[in-house]
C-alpha cells in the first residue's frame, strides 16, 4: 500500500505521517550543499536528524557514504529505505526516536549533520538542548546545515507586522502558538506552535551555541504551493561549523 499521500492544493510537497509539516521531494539550497560537503568527504560519517522519508539521505546513501537516519516516526524511515536498492541499505543505519532526547551519539563523532526543516516544530528548550547536543557530536571541523520555515510565507502574512515588531527586542520573535489562526485548512498536519525564524535569528542561534556561521540564506523552494509563496524568502538557512579551536569556545 502506498501511505505517501500528495495533496491537490500542495503541488508536489507530501504530508508527514505524524503531523510534522510537510516535505519536498526536492533539495533546497543547504540541503544540496550538505549532501554535495557528504559526497566529497568519502570517508565521513553523516547524520540526518528529522530525515523525514530521505530526500538528503537518499543520495547520500546511493553515492556510498555513511549516514544515520534519525526520525521520529519509523513510517517514515520505512519509507526511506525502501527508496534504496538493496545493495545500498546497508549504508544507512535507521534510528528511530526523539533527537535529542531518546537517541545518543559519542563526542566528536559525525563530520556533518542536516537538521532540515525540523526545528521550527520544536519547543525551545528542546531546540537549545538539540543544538548542545550537535556541538557535541560534530567533530571539530564538522559543519551543520539548518533550514528552517522563515516569517515571509503568504499563509503568515497577518503575523509579519507582530513579528517584525518583536525582532531584535524578544528570543523567539517567530513564537506562534496556534497555527490554526493563520492555516486553518491544514493545521490537521502541522504542530499547534511553531516557531519560524530568519536568516539573522538562525545565525544568532546558532552563534550562542559556539558554532562558526559560514553562509546564511533566504530562500524560495521549487514547486511551493501558491498560498505559501510571498516574495523568496519564504524558507532560511544557515551553514556553520564547529571551530577547529577549542580556545574560540571555551566559556
Ligand atoms: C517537515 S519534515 C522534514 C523532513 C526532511 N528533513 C526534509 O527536509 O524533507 C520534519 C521531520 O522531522 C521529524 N522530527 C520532528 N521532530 C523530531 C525530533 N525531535 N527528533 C527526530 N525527528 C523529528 C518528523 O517526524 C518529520 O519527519
Amino acid at each position: 500500500m502506498n501511505i505517501l499521500k500528495k495533496t491537490e492544493d500542495f503541488c508536489d510537497y507530501m504530508p508527514t505521517l505524524n503531523r510534522m509539516g510537510y516535505m519536498s521531494p526536492s533539495l533546497d539550497n543547504i540541503q544540496a550543499s550538505f549532501v554535495k560537503y557528504c559526497k566529497q568527504t568519502p570517508e565521513g560519517l553523516f547524520l540526518d536528524v528529522g530525515c523525514g522519508f530521505g530526500v538528503a539521505t537518499v543520495p547520500m546513501a546511493k553515492e556510498g557514504r555513511r549516514i544515520i537516519a534519525c526520525d521520529l516516526d519509523s513510517r517514515h524511515l520505512e519509507v526511506l529505505k525502501n527508496q534504496l536498492p538493496l545493495e545500498k541499505r546497508s549504508f544507512v543505519t535507521f534510528m528511530p526516536g526523539h533527537f535529542p532526547n531518546e537517541v545518543e551519539f559519542p563526542e566528536n563523532y559525525f563530520d556533518a549533520i542536516n537538521l532540515s526543516m525540523v526545528i521550527h516544530f520544536l519547543p525551545f528548550q528542546t531546540i537549545e538542548k538539540a543544538l548542545k547536543k550537535i556541538f557535541y557530536n560534530l567533530k571539530e571541523g564538522g559543519k551543520l546545515f539548518i533550514t528552517t520555515s522563515s516569517p515571509y510565507q503568504r499563509t503568515l502574512f497577518s503575523f509579519i507586522p507582530d513579528y517584525e515588531k518583536k525582532r531584535g527586542i524578544e528570543e523567539w520573535p517567530g513564537f506562534i502558538p496556534d497555527i490554526s489562526a493563520y492555516v486553518p485548512h491544514r493545521a490537521h498536519l502541522l504542530p499547534k506552535e511553531n516557531t519560524v525564524f530568519c536568516m539573522h535569528e538562525l545565525s544568532r542561534l546558532v552563534s550562542r551555541f559556539n558554532f562558526r556561521g559560514l553562509e546564511a540564506t533566504s530562500f524560495s523552494r521549487e514547486g511551493i504551493p501558491s498560498d505559501l509563496y510571498l516574495d523568496g524568502r519564504e524558507y532560511s538557512g544557515v551553514i556553520c561549523e564547529k571551530p577547529r579551536n577549542k580556545a574560540f569556545f571555551s566559556h
